[in-house]
């Protein structure tokens, strides 16, 4: 019997790379194919463990570059594809929101294409809660996946956007898909332009941490291993065409996240430095997980198991996000940041 072939575009990044890893180790009898640009997100250092093994394969593809990537869907023929590849950092939108709208929606627009082309069995579209907007600080609300659509920034609207090009090769063309719409991911490998990875490397070298404004906004916070078997569990079994919200009810304000970072290694609060507010900061993010609770998911971490075992991870893993702080990550830090940088 054939394998089934899996492609995973964006598995050199955060989640992309933590579900690269999660799904070569449980499923040997599938070929994992990782599709990765290589952005100054993207790294393979972080699959050394599994770099080698017979169902791991890595393809280095633009995924806006429609030319190659029909020629890879013809080669290959996936059976499943796990959309994760996006320009995916807020501040950096803000700052050049066109790579946003070119990667995030044209790109995902020639996948559609590749998949429908070739008829894969689902088209798993990674996607991200910001697309619903924000919510007030009433602690009873919660986004739904009937949450109308109201993105602030340029990385949302071209999440959005995509998210709707999703939705239509559905409606149109009967493509099978999903999309998911997951909270703020925690977690080994994130990058450290991120709040909790950044926090974490800053302390660990006594520097100072930038809190956006007044540091009351609230996130909702997810490990990505658990983020990892939602994606894998809707990929098997969610119901074509259904949208699904991933979250664990583990809202902190900023400063909380960073307070417990700091007191858990031991520093001093003084490393906190306000600075001034993201533009178009959305206030809360909260996720109602209702619905992927019904097809059979459940979190297996808390914020405090999770963060715990994250901090560990920075403390014994400074070779992978010491290499990415050094180089251009500097030059980044110092623009972003100007007034903390040194
Ligand atoms: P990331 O920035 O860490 O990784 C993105 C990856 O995509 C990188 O490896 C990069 O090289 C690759 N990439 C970028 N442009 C590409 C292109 N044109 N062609 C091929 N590859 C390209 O992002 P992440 O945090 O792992 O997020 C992954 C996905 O999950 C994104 O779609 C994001 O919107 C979504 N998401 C993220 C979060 C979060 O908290 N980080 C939460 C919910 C949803
Ligand atoms: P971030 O990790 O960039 O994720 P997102 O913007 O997708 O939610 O930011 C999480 C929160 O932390 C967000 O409210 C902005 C805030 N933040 C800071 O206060 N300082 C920082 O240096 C960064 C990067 C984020």
């Amino acid at each position: 019997m054939a394998r089934i072939k899996i492609l995973v575009t964006g598995g050199a990044g955060f989640i992309g790379g933590n579900f690269v890893q999660y799904m070569v180790n449980k499923y040997p009898q599938y070929d994992i194919y990782n599709l990765d640009l290589l952005t100054y997100a993207g790294d393979l250092t972080k699959h050394r463990d599994i770099e080698n093994n017979d169902n791991y394969h890595f393809v280095k593809v633009d995924i806006a570059n429609r030319e190659q990537i029909i020629t890879l869907f013809e080669k290959v023929k996936f059976d499943y594809v796990a959309h994760f590849a996006a320009e995916s950092h807020v501040d950096r939108s803000i700052t050049d929101p066109e790579i946003f709208v070119r990667t995030n929606v044209l790109g995902t627009q020639v996948l559609l294409d590749a998949a429908r082309k070739v008829g894969v069995k689902k088209f798993v579209h990674v996607s991200t809660d910001e697309v619903y907007g924000e919510l007030d600080f009433d602690p009873t609300t919660f986004f739904t996946e009937e949450t109308p659509l109201q993105p602030n920034s340029p990385y949302s609207a071209s999440k959005a956007s995509s998210d709707l090009l999703v939705r239509a090769y559905h409606e149109t063309y009967g493509l099978p898909i999903n999309i998911t719409r997951c909270s703020n991911n925690y977690g080994p490998f994130h990058f450290p332009e991120k709040l909790i990875p950044l926090t974490i490397s800053r302390i660990l070298n006594d520097e100072k941490v930038p809190v956006y404004g007044d540091g009351k906004n609230i996130r909702d916070w997810l490990h990505v291993l658990d983020h990892c078997a939602a994606i894998d569990l809707v990929l098997h079994e969610g119901i074509s065409g259904e949208v699904y919200n991933v979250g664990g009810h583990n809202e902190r304000t900023n400063l909380e996240v960073v307070k417990t970072i700091i007191n858990t290694l031991g520093k001093s609060e003084d490393l906190i430095e306000f600075v001034t507010d993201r533009l178009g900061h959305d206030k809360r993010y909260a996720i109602d997980p209702t619905k992927l609770e019904k097809l059979g998911w459940k979190p297996t971490f808390t914020f405090e198991t999770g963060i715990a075992q994250t901090i560990s991870w920075y403390l014994d893993n400074k070779w992978w996000w010491e290499q990415i702080i050094s180089g251009e990550y500097q030059q980044y830090f110092k623009k972003q940041y100007s007034i903390i940088a040194d």
